[in-house]
């Protein structure tokens, strides 16, 4: 992104140039990541069944289109900028079609089944209360934006971006 310069330019000159090169690229890439809103954006999901208050353990929703739909749409707004467009990373934050390899490699359809709830739990988790260490926040938390419905339904989006299948 640095410009061409000439090198006949003078020596304070080029590295004002340098420096002007530099900071344009540092403010392009603000530009990008302030371009998805940090903040969570609520996600409608009057069209799915309503869950109740308590949480589920399991998604209720897989493989339901609207949940999919929704989901799809709702990850756009909210994970994309960190986790990639349709969950391909761009290398900032875990590949999340990745989450149910594991699962994946299991022959019994049991311990497959609870493999997937345990993921299931891991991701309601994550979405729920972010990622934090040190003071730092790596991902935001979703918990009093999302409704349990939302946070579903972007699984079941995910659910159709496996790596592997179930
Ligand atoms: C600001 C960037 C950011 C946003 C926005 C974000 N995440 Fe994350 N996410 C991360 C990072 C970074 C990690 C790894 C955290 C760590 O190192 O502890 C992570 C971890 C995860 C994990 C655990 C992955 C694993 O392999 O262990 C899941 C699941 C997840 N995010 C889902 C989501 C979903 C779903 C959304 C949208 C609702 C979302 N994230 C929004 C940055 C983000």
């Amino acid at each position: 992104m640095t410009p061409s310069i000439p090198a006949t330019m003078n020596p304070t000159a080029r590295r004002l140039r340098l420096a002007a090169g530099g900071l344009a690229c540092m403010l392009a890439a603000a530009a990008v990541w302030a371009h998805g809103n940090m903040t969570p954006q609520a996600v409608d999901t009057s069209t799915l069944p309503q869950l109740g208050p308590e949480w589920r353990t399991e998604n209720p929703y897989r493989q339901n289109a609207e949940a999919i739909r929704i989901g799809s749409a709702a990850y756009t707004q909210n994970c994309a900028r960190c986790h990639g467009l349709e969950a391909v990373s761009g290398g900032m934050a875990p590949d999340l079609r990745k989450l149910d390899n594991d699962c994946a490699a299991l022959t019994d359809a049991k311990k497959k089944d609870a493999c997937a709830q345990e993921i299931d739990q891991y991701v309601l988790d994550t979405v729920r209360h972010g990622r934090a260490r040190n003071g730092a926040v790596y991902m935001p938390p979703f918990e009093g934006v999302f409704s349990q419905e939302a946070i579903w339904a972007v699984k079941a989006y995910l659910e159709t971006r496996r790596e592997q299948t179930l």
